[in-house]
């Protein structure tokens, strides 16, 4: 008996692990139920008396020894292998992982080039609610009651009220910021509208506008169409002409529609511009006087002009876009074309 333990003392002692699995397959070996030297105690039952004391404890201590040289060598592997690769901890010195930069929108491109346009020459960008009563939206801007823009067919009502609907233009905000300002007012309104209509590569019922208002004393026709003139070459290229067509819009007096020169052909005609060599791209005029005065500015003393385009026409002007859709798609592939605009 005595000698089995000495030889179990010393393969314990011997013992080295590499890894937890090696650990293992000793603690089976040495201390599990059906172990060596649980095998030992089964023995120590059947030792004559006088012996018992000395042989008992030297199996103590051989239990003992193997316990404690399994939990040391545990603590060792851990330390040094098992739990460190575990948490995976990464290579600090390896070059970070690269992530790609995305792009702006093109509409977002569009809107801020538009905006930046007026912003050198004085203007300041003012924003409103989407959500628009009837004064802002039709009444205050001189809409008659009977006039077919407020049909259910254009308008998207907010529940049965009929004084709650989302705006379909953002001249809506311009009508605030008269109610809240004093001229001389410069200010254009960048936004999103909502119209009923009918989903096409050149229509979609949520769109874009950025739209102009300028109010001061003596403000002429003369001036708008410089202005526009100018909007239109830092647009389109310096070499870009506008004409203005006469419209008409219950809230300007006299209204026009501007057309520039088309930037794709340069003038002999081609299918964007339908062999006319023109584009037209917003609406224009003076403001009503009816309307200044709704908005408590003395129509005798200002005089003012309004403007509004379409961010999307002009986004399909800009990047030869030829269906609108693209634009609400998200086609991954299609945005990431916009990446070197700003
Ligand atoms: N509000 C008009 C529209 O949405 C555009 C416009 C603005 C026309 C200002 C004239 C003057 O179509």
């Amino acid at each position: 008996m005595t000698e089995k333990i000495k030889a179990l003392l010393q393969e314990v002692e011997a013992f080295k692990a590499e890894t937890h699995e090696q650990l293992e397959a000793f603690r089976v070996k040495m201390l599990s139920k059906k172990g060596l030297i649980p095998a030992l105690f089964q023995d120590f039952k059947s030792v004559e008396p006088a012996m018992r004391k000395e042989i008992g404890q030297q199996l103590n201590e051989l239990k003992n020894f193997a316990t404690d040289k399994l939990n040391q060598i545990r603590e060792q592997l851990e330390h040094t292998t098992g739990s460190i690769q575990n948490q995976d901890i990464p290579d600090l010195s390896m070059p970070a992982d690269q992530y790609p930069l995305g792009a702006r929108h093109p509409l977002s491109v569009t809107r801020n080039r538009i905006n930046g346009i007026f912003e050198k020459i004085g203007f300041v960008i003012s924003e409103g609610p989407e959500m628009e009563d009837d004064w802002h939206n039709f009444s205050a801007l001189n809409f008659p009651e009977e006039h077919p823009a407020r049909d259910m067919q254009d308008t998207f009502f907010i529940g049965k009220n009929p004084d709650l609907a989302l705006r379909t233009h953002t001249s809506s905000v311009q009508v605030r910021v008269m109610e809240s300002q004093k001229p001389p007012i410069r200010t254009i309104s960048p936004g999103r509208v909502f119209r009923n209509e009918a989903i096409s590569a050149r229509a979609h019922c949520i769109f874009h506008q950025v739209e102009g208002l300028y109010i001061d004393k003596g403000v002429s026709f003369a001036d708008m169409r410089q202005t526009l003139l100018y909007f239109a070459r830092e647009m389109f290229g310096e070499k870009t002409q506008i004409r203005l067509r006469p419209s008409f819009f219950p809230f300007t007096e006299p209204s026009a529609e501007m057309d520039v020169s088309c930037s794709i052909c340069g003038g002999p005609g081609c299918p964007v511009c339908k062999y006319t060599g023109w584009l037209e791209i917003m609406g224009c005029g003076m403001v009503d006087p009816n309307v200044l005065e709704n908005c408590g500015i003395d129509s005798k003393t200002y005089s003012g002009y309004a403007f509004g385009m379409g961010i999307e026409r002009i986004a399909m002007l800009l990047f030869q876009v030829k269906d609108l859709r693209m634009f609400f798609e998200n086609d991954l592939r299609f945005l990431r074309q916009f990446k070197a605009a700003l």
